[in-house]
């Protein structure tokens, strides 16, 4: 069971477990019903597959098969990837990694599988991807709220809940704020190490301020979730829910455009460039970029231990005692930067969170380029350079 032959390609990227679960709550021949959003109360459960195999391709409604299809070729179902093959040495993934590594996992720790919710009750098998289950359960409608690393917990309906479990990141600002309080600003601490805020955070993003998963400067405000504009409401309002992709059309109601990278409403340029002919996306990789530079001088000027970034490597930022522009190696391995200073760390890490999200622009322009605004002032401190004096703005 669990294997659909189809022309030219095999389908299999379900585990017995997971077809188990999505076949209770789907009846066989059953029409595909409307998904999430409908209303409030209505999660994504309805698509039909057979119940055992073997079966011809024609027996198979072509809603799903298209879903199915569409759903394949997206990176939620790329069991090669190293989202989801980082376990497989290891033969099992590790509760705290599961929820968001493997469909499996993600039922566990919502207690869509009849366990307790809140936590995955142990180890998880390898080789589970984002699969079908996942999304169509009928247990989502009952997951009113997810927790993020902020702490803040927001409300949350039907499909919703899965998008806003695995793409909100694994750290906060506050986890930031916590290792360096009452700590001297701009002191070397063998004891700080980088603090990664994960990977994919889209959900981090488009809640912003009121997420509070970037570092927070007192006294400033930070801009809220993204509303954008009706009907464009939340994840699925932009991605397909099963390729993934976000196609340009619908954005041209609103915007004008030739990709998504042109797209720009701000009148201010944020960078320096004065240039408000190119999309916003432009003004915030260009910050990014600076706030970068700005990492790297003031560990070499400010604090004599330069910190070299390297985004192929965990933990992405090395050592470069000598300042030559090469990771320092020790017995063959690069050597992690041990020279954090509460000041670098917390504008590392705003600097990781914007960037790891390649969508940031359209999740939620204005919370990203406040964080890079205040993490180059923040460093321009100590460096006595005055950032509005360069053009930047918040
Ligand atoms: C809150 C959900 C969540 C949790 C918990 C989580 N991850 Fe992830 N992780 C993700 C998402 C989403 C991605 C996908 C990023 C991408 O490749 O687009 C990811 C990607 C990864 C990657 C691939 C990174 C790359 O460079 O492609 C690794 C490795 C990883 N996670 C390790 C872990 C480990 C180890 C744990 C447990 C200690 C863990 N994750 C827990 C959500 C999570
Ligand atoms: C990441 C979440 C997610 C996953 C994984 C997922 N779906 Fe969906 N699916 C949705 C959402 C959301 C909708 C509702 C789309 C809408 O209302 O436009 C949907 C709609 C459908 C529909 C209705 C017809 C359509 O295409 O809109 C079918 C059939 C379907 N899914 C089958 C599947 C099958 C089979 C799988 C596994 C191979 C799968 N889905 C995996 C989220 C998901
Ligand atoms: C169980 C955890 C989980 C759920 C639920 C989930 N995702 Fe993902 N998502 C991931 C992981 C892990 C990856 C990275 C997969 C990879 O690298 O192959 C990913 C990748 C993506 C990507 C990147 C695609 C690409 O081409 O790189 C998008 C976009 C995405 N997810 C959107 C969504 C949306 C929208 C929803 C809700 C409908 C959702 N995800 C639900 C875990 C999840
Ligand atoms: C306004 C439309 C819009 C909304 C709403 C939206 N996204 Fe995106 N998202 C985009 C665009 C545009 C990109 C960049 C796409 C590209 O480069 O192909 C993107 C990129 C992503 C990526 C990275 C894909 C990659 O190539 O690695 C992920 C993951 C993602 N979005 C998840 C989500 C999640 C989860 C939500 C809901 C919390 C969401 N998005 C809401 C438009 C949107
Ligand atoms: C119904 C109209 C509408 C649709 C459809 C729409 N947008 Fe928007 N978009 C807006 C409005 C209005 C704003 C300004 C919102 C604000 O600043 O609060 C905006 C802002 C943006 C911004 C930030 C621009 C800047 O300079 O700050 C981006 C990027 C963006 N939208 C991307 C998209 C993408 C990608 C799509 C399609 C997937 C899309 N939008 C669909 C109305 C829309």
């Amino acid at each position: 069971m669990g294997i659909i032959r189809r022309p030219g390609l095999v389908f299999s990227g379900l585990s017995a477990f997971a077809t188990a679960i999505f076949l209770a709550n789907s009846g066989f021949g059953q029409d595909p019903a409307p998904g999430a959003g409908d209303s409030p109360d209505d999660a994504t459960t309805s698509f039909v597959l057979p119940r055992s195999g073997p079966f011809e391709p024609a027996d198979i409604s072509i809603g799903n098969e298209a879903a199915i299809a569409d759903w394949f070729r997206s990176a939620h179902a790329n069991a090669a990837s190293e989202a989801f093959s980082h376990w497989d040495d290891d033969g099992e993934i590790r509760a705290a990694c599961a929820t968001c590594h493997s469909g499996e996992g993600f039922r566990d720790f919502h207690g869509l599988d009849g366990s307790a919710a809140g936590v995955v009750d142990g180890t998880i098998d390898v080789g589970g991807v984002v699969d079908c289950g996942t999304c169509h359960n009928a247990g989502l409608a009952d997951i009113t709220e997810i927790t993020f690393p902020s702490g803040l917990v927001h409300p949350v309906t039907g499909v919703e809940a899965s998008c806003l479990t695995c793409h909100q990141g694994r750290s906060a600002g506050i986890d930031v704020e916590e290792a360096i309080a009452d700590l001297p600003l701009d002191e070397a601490n063998a004891e700080l190490r980088f603090i990664n805020p994960h990977y994919a955070t889209a959900a981090a993003t488009w809640l912003g301020g009121y997420g509070a998963s970037g570092y927070h400067y007192d006294a400033r405000d930070y801009s809220g979730r993204f509303f954008h504009a009706r009907p464009v409401e939340s994840c699925n309002s932009c991605h397909e829910p099963h390729t993934l992709e976000v196609s340009l059309e619908p954005c041209l109601t609103c915007h004008q455009a030739d990709r998504f990278e042109d797209i720009r409403i701000a009148r201010q340029s944020y960078d320096g460039s004065g240039n408000t002919t190119v999309g916003i996306r432009s003004d915030i990789n260009a910050n990014a970029d600076r706030l970068m530079d700005m990492i790297r001088a003031y560990t070499d000027e400010v604090v004599g231990a330069p910190v070299i970034y390297d985004g192929n490597r965990y933990p992405y930022f090395f050592s470069d005692a000598n300042g030559d522009g090469a990771i320092d190696m020790e017995d063959g391995s690069p050597v992690p930067y041990g020279s954090w200073t509460p000041r670098s760390l917390r504008t590392a890490f705003n600097w990781k969170l914007v960037t790891t999200d390649p969508g940031n622009y359209a999740h939620n322009p204005e919370y990203v380029l406040e964080l890079l605004y205040d993490s180059m002032a923040d460093l321009g401190e100590p460096m006595d350079i005055d950032i509005d004096e360069i053009g930047l703005r918040r």
